[in-house]
């Protein structure tokens, strides 16, 4: 039996709301992802809610090797944020497919797996790899790590790198899962770096990664972390989602880039701040910094977004995606 709720003034049944949704071609039970990085490979999740019941678990990064990551201190908590520069430690992609993604299969788990590599050639392998193996429903390239062929410059940052390794990686996939591109937000023109692996290939993008800062503690006047700069996420850096999403989405329906699926990412800790960026373009989001605070919050993300949907009067979420561009341009027609 449904429980009706209020949301402003409305009333509403949750249990008649479709949350269904699919990121280009991939079929989500709800739209709340878990964001990678801050739920390793699914189990230690797995010990505290039902992955299966999650939108998709996407992966932490995997690469070729097994990497340690970068020295401690590695994590500074920020004003409404955290400051991470982890790197990108993990067991290396014979690891994962020996033990990770058996056990996401056997979860039940939809799956979105992660890959980096230092130049286009690893991220391809890793992609082709993958691409053929039962469980992974996806693949989520992160162009926000170091180009070692070119001076350690941050694949996202350039077009023609992030166009490099996106279509070394569509080439590989073959078509055979949708691959999602995930941009970084420290660029001047996020619209040039989207059409950029749009044109690679990319079947959808997630958006955003962390923001680079800094923090320094002044007891010891010296940088914080041993990395020195680190990612920033968290409730800081929704707006800068929200704005990244908006300016896409836009070009998207201005005719600017080609339309594609937009995964939103950062700062979401509730219904609403999901909903943010859904109605500015997201057809899905996915929960990160939060997740640490309360693993149990991309659950309740999903359940609340429902609510806040369905609240303002929506019967399926496909018909929120996006919509504060229709309201913004019906208020802007000319002769109203
Ligand atoms: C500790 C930590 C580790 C992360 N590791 C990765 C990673 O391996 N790959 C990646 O693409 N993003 C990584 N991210 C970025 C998140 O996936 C996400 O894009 C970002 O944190 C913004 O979302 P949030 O504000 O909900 O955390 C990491 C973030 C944090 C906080």
């Amino acid at each position: 039996m449904s429980t009706l709720s209020t949301f402003g003034s409305a009333t509403f049944d949750p249990a008649a709301f479709d949350p269904g949704t699919s990121v280009a071609g991939l079929a989500l039970a709800n739209p709340v992802l878990t964001a990678s990085g801050c739920a390793a490979a699914g189990r230690e999740l797995g010990r505290l809610i039902d992955v299966a019941a999650l939108g998709a678990v996407v992966t932490k990064t995997i690469m070729r090797d097994a990497r340690s990551g970068r020295p401690t201190p590695r994590m500074a908590e920020t004003p409404s944020g955290m400051l991470n520069s982890i790197g990108l430690q993990g067991p290396g992609i014979d690891a994962f497919l020996a033990t990770d993604l058996p056990w996401l299969r056997r979860a039940g788990a939809t799956t979105i797996v992660s890959v980096a590599g230092g130049d286009p050639e690893e991220f391809a392998e890793l992609a082709g790899r993958l691409a053929g193996e039962p469980g992974v429903g996806a693949i989520e390239v992160n162009i926000s790590c170091p180009n070692v062929a070119n001076r350690g410059l941050v694949f996202a940052c350039d077009p023609s790198s992030a166009s490099a390794v996106v279509s070394a990686v569509t080439e590989a996939v073959g078509g055979r899962v949708p691959v999602l591109a995930k941009l970084s937000p420290d660029v001047t023109d996020i619209v040039a770096i989207a059409g950029a692996v749009l044109d690679a290939g990319a079947d959808g993008l997630s958006m955003i990664n962390t923001t680079l800062g800094m923090v320094i503690d002044v007891t010891r006047m010296r940088p914080l972390l041993a990395g020195l700069t680190g990612g920033l996420s968290g409730p800081a850096i929704r707006p800068i989602a929200v704005r990244c999403v908006w300016q896409v989405h836009a070009a998207m329906r201005a005719g600017i880039l080609r339309p594609a699926p937009i995964v939103g990412i950062g700062g979401v800790a509730t219904g609403r701040d999901a909903a943010e960026l859904v109605l500015a373009g997201a057809c899905a989001v996915q929960v990160g910094t939060a997740t640490f605070h309360d693993p149990g919050t991309p659950a309740r993300v999903a359940t609340d977004l429902a609510a806040v949907l369905a609240g303002l009067g929506f019967a399926r979420f496909a018909d929120a995606v996006g919509h504060a561009h229709t309201v913004l341009a019906r208020e802007t027609e000319p002769n109203r």
